[in-house]
């Protein structure tokens, strides 16, 4: 695949007014999210579910692509459908999560560093046969005493890096996703500094490893107040924060960034896009990828009667699609 293919890819997915919604949850992560609700966690719960998401009447108006998991990208609808089809006869890029998760970081004790780079050139190519066009690796990154630690910042941003380039020789777009955790009581500034340490080590690694930033999206976290901090934030106040961190570190050459929600309310994750829209313009889109901020309600409602709510259930689906679809354009109103 050419450059500019992959430029294309990478620009269809921030279009105007456009977002992502991430379904890529782990059997283990979706079984704690049944669990929350009441559903059981099979494997036919769990393709009835993504059928139910990825069929939602219009997703499309809203939604550019679709982050799914191992499991679900071999997946089909009940009439026999894979879903990968349905995604692209609508209009919806297959996207698909390619890390094998965090592990603790030896010798350095609550943090973690992404694991899944071993094998990862075969699993890509076989993934891109089976249609997806992009892919999602997510480092995290904790906030506590002494943490995170430069070590810990570099191991993950290496793995970003490698995990990118085999992405783009195999002709996908690698989103790249440095997740900062809300995990903790540090202050906005605190998340601020980390933030942006963390964005500047990861493109100059993207950089030292040949990544053609053209043909790669940004899923960030949002600058933040930790959960527990005491010192709460104001929608204005995280929107300028988080701005100002991504202007004073992304390159203005890459094609979007995308938001990941991280626990935040469905209502605050919106509100929060809405108002760095607004503060535009910026050098990029500035767009969403959220899991929980676009599927709880829906998920909350389905699990009341999983074979007579589906349909209600995709109309909140289409709402919260629209909304955020709004807020990336910063005409979001209540
Ligand atoms: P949340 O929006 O629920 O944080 O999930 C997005 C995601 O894909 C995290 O990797």
């Amino acid at each position: 695949m050419s450059i500019e293919q992959l430029e294309e890819i990478a620009l269809a997915m921030v279009a105007e007014g456009k977002g992502i919604i991430a379904i890529d949850e782990s059997n283990s992560t979706i079984k704690k999210r049944f669990d929350a609700v009441g559903i059981e966690c099979t494997e036919e719960t769990r393709r009835a579910y993504r059928e139910l998401l990825l069929t939602t009447p219009n997703l499309s108006d809203h939604i550019s692509g679709a982050i799914l998991f191992d499991e679900t990208i071999r997946q089909s609808t009940k009439s026999g459908v894979p879903f990968t089809k349905v995604m692209l006869d609508n209009g919806i890029l297959p996207g698909i999560k390619v890390d094998k998760g965090p592990q603790p970081l030896a010798g350095y004790p609550g943090e973690v560093v992404t694991e899944g780079l071993d094998g990862l050139r075969d699993r890509l190519n076989e993934y891109a046969r089976l249609g997806a066009k992009f892919a999602k690796w997510r480092a995290v990154i904790a906030i506590g005493d002494d943490m995170p630690s430069s070590t810990c910042i570099d191991a993950n941003c290496h793995a970003l890096a490698r995990y990118a380039a085999l992405c783009q020789e195999a002709g996908i777009v690698p989103m790249v996703e440095p997740e900062v955790l809300m995990d903790g009581s540090h202050d906005i500034d605190t998340c601020f500094d980390v933030t942006e340490a963390t964005l500047r080590a990861l493109f100059a690694t993207l950089y030292e490893h040949n990544v053609w930033l053209e043909g790669t999206i940004l899923k960030a976290s949002m600058v933040l107040p930790g959960k527990d901090c005491a010192d709460k934030a104001s929608v204005e106040d995280v929107a300028m924060a988080t701005v100002r961190c991504l202007r004073a570190t992304v390159p203005a050459t890459l094609p979007g960034i995308v938001f990941l929600s991280g626990g935040q309310s469905d209502l605050d994750a919106t509100q929060h896009l809405n108002e760095m829209n607004q503060m535009g313009p910026h050098p990029w889109p500035l767009s969403f990828s959220y899991g929980r901020a676009m599927q709880s309600a829906a998920l909350k409602l389905w699990s009341q009667d999983i074979v007579g709510n589906v349909a209600a259930a995709q109309k909140i689906v289409a709402m919260r699609a629209r909304e955020n679809g709004m807020a990336a354009l910063g005409r979001w109103s209540p």
